[in-house]
């Protein structure tokens, strides 16, 4: 078993030495636990030093092809299945011969999608189709989380207060979501203002079971959301303009009470699931934080710098030690 006692977690108290990393200077060294693999189908052209390169680092035509490949999809390709390679239209058989500068390319291959772990989705959830390649990109897949936050919320507060929960912990969790409805309309403006569209929230209906619960709300509030805080926090130092500064900061001060809402829940539900339950919501809570710094890389990556997230060393970094003080004051085996 992962974890042998009650999980008592304060959540400031972490993200307070999470955020304290840069200023100490620390070395160098879902959440979406499990983002699915896409396969698609890429075709371009590729030219000038794109070409050179491929054309030197490629040992065999098949590795020139594969590097000219990621040259086209503009992803992080996990495997390329296949691919074909055209030169010009007067030797389009050659397509690698000194001399030519541009071919057409075509591939298939998988890849893994960045994905925004910071925040709390509702069960069921299903995912947007946004690719991020823009300031107002990034806006329209927070607005769409931030609103898919708010029915998780609705969803907890109607499901709390069916069990009888205290009315403190419903009043909590209806605050929470009048918090996201704020938070979802900020960033619908900034990504309406910078020309984006945002898709509504899509889900299935909700498990009505306090284990589905437990497993939903350990990863998707005491990970996701909880991280997010720290992100947010981040973002209200760093984002480049004052408007943002002012926004982040205040989404940070509500996460972070969303977070430890998710963590005081968690202990709520902890009292009511049998012992080999708590075996289960433990575990996948150790695998949230073990993927959390992978997907924190990631997510670093695609985020336009102006708006404050760390780097994607230092978003890693900040999630290690963010999975180790919370597995600490858990209980949770690394
Ligand atoms: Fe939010
Ligand atoms: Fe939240």
């Amino acid at each position: 078993m992962l974890v042998s006692r009650r999980p008592h977690v304060r959540l400031s108290a972490i993200a307070t030495a999470v955020l304290a990393l840069e200023a100490a200077g620390c070395g160098t060294a879902s959440s979406c636990p499990d983002p699915r693999p896409r396969t698609s189908d890429f075709v371009g052209a590729v030219k000038g030093p794109d070409l050179e390169n491929a054309r030197e680092d490629g040992e065999t035509d098949a590795d020139r092809c594969e590097l000219a490949c990621r040259v086209v999809a503009e992803e992080e390709l996990d495997d390329i299945m296949k691919c074909e390679a055209v030169g010009p239209e007067a030797d389009p058989e050659h397509p690698w011969a000194e001399g030519v500068d541009e071919i057409t390319v075509t591939c298939t291959a998988t890849y893994t999608p960045e994905q925004f772990c910071t925040g709390r989705r509702p069960q069921g959830h299903r995912e947007a189709e946004i690719v991020v390649q823009s300031r107002a990109d990034w806006f329209a897949v927070h607005a769409h989380l931030e609103r898919a936050a708010v029915t998780a919320f609705r969803e907890l507060a109607e499901w709390l207060d069916r069990q009888g929960a205290a009315a403190s912990l419903v009043a909590r969790c209806r605050d929470a979501a009048a918090d996201e409805v704020r938070h979802a309309d900020a960033l619908d403006a900034l990504a309406r203002r910078d020309g984006a569209d945002v898709p509504l929230p899509r889900a299935d209906p909700p498990v009505d079971d306090l284990f589905a619960v437990a497993c939903h709300n350990a990863v998707e509030g005491c990970v996701s959301e909880a991280f997010a805080a720290v992100v947010a926090a981040h973002q209200a130092g760093h984002a480049r303009s004052l408007e943002l500064r002012a926004l982040f900061s205040r989404l940070a001060a509500d996460e972070l009470r969303h977070g430890q809402l998710a963590w005081d829940l968690h202990a709520w539900l902890w009292d009511r699931l049998t012992p080999a339950q708590r075996a289960a919501v433990a575990e996948l809570q150790a695998r949230a934080l073990a993927g959390l710094p992978q997907s924190s890389r990631r997510a670093a990556a695609a985020t336009p710098r102006e708006l404050g997230w760390p780097g994607p060393d230092h978003a890693a970094r900040m999630a290690e030690l963010f999975a180790d003080r919370l597995r600490a004051a858990a209980g949770l085996a690394a």
